[in-house]
């Protein structure tokens, strides 16, 4: 970590491509959509860390049913900004999955490769139902297959983003909005 810039100040943060008024709402939105479509059910969320924690952390809020937690970590990029097609799963859930309604709570979907895996990987473990809940869609990015994507945030233009959750090398995923990362990663 070479600087330590406020956000104003950072030459790396490019447009506010989702602001923060425009995520509280669409989360709010998407919360009230799953509490209508889960009515009944106690929905399992499993977020994909690390991208995912701040969109779970309001997503779940935003869900008026009695919901639980899980989280998994996977690894599909390293450090750098392209996606390497490989995916290892670096944690596993916690909880079993067996009979359960799991919504997959995910950052983004550039190009649909982690989720392939992910929902591939899964349903393997008998789950009573497995959607999608991703805050951004990349558009025109996806290499075919299954995707299964239930929910989406917002669909952005092919730019690499940062912020609420989304990093670069872990840097910027406080920023309480989604901008264009104009540095060099
Ligand atoms: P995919 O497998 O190509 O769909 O890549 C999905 C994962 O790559 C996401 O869960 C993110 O962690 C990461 N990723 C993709 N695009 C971006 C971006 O624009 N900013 C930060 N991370 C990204
Ligand atoms: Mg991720």
């Amino acid at each position: 970590m070479d600087t330590a810039l406020p956000a104003a100040a950072d030459p790396a943060l490019g447009e506010v491509v989702v602001s923060r008024d425009e995520i509280a709402q669409r989360v709010a939105n998407l919360g009230a959509e799953i509490t209508a479509d889960y009515e009944g059910r106690a929905p399992l969320l499993v977020g994909v860390l690390k991208g995912a924690f701040v969109f779970m952390a309001d997503l779940s809020r935003a869900i008026d049913l009695p919901v639980e937690c899980d989280f998994m970590a996977v690894s599909s990029y390293g450090a750098a900004t392209k996606t390497s097609g490989v995916v290892r799963i670096v944690k596993d859930l916690d909880l079993d999955l067996t009979d359960r309604h799991v919504i997959v709570v995910e950052d983004i979907i550039d190009s649909g490769l982690t989720l392939q895996y992910l929902r591939r990987n899964l349903l393997a473990r008998g789950p009573a139902s497995l959607e999608v809940c991703a805050l951004l869609l990349r558009e025109g990015q996806q290499k075919g297959g299954e995707l299964g994507l239930r929910y989406v945030g917002f669909s952005i233009p092919p730019e690499f983003v940062i912020g609420y959750g989304l990093d670069v090398g872990e840097r910027y995923r406080n920023l309480p909005e989604v901008r264009v990362f104009r540095g060099t990663p």
